[in-house]
């Protein structure tokens, strides 16, 4: 019993103390490292591991953050959306509306990008 209740109060400092450090470093550039947003995506944000994941350097940020709700939700389900689906319990609305801001401003994987197709 008094175990049990050690290892409650133990989770819930630890708990406590995480959410801490998680306000402390909402910026964009370390959320999308610290959330593993770079495996996927690429360091850069457009250079994708798969050809069929999306680059996101640049793009619109309300189109980002309606997409990256819908797939969390569930609204957005297709071939490849569990891939994504399975990080977002790892991030808050307030964080994704940081990570889209800063993926927004990175420069652009379009027309000026000779690698972009
Ligand atoms: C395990 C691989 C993986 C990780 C990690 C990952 N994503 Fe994704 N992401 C994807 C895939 C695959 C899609 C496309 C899903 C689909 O087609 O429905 C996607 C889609 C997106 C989209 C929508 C793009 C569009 O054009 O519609 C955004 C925005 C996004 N991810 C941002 C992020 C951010 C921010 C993180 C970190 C919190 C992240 N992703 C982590 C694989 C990943």
């Amino acid at each position: 019993m008094t175990r049990g209740y050690t290892f409650l109060l133990t989770s819930l400092a630890f708990l406590l103390a995480s959410s801490a450090v998680a306000a402390d470093t909402l910026d964009g550039e370390t959320l999308f490292r610290e959330r593993t947003c770079f495996t996927c995506h690429g360091p850069d944000a457009k250079s994708p591991i798969l050809p069929e994941f999306p680059k996101l350097a640049g793009q619109n940020a309300p189109y980002m953050l309606r997409q990256m709700r819908d797939i969390k939700s569930g609204a957005r389900a297709n071939g490849n959306t569990a891939a994504m689906r399975g990080v977002l319990h790892l991030v808050t609305d307030e964080e994704m509306q940081v990570l889209v801001q800063y993926l927004s401003q990175l420069a652009s994987f379009s027309a000026k990008d000779p690698e972009s197709p």
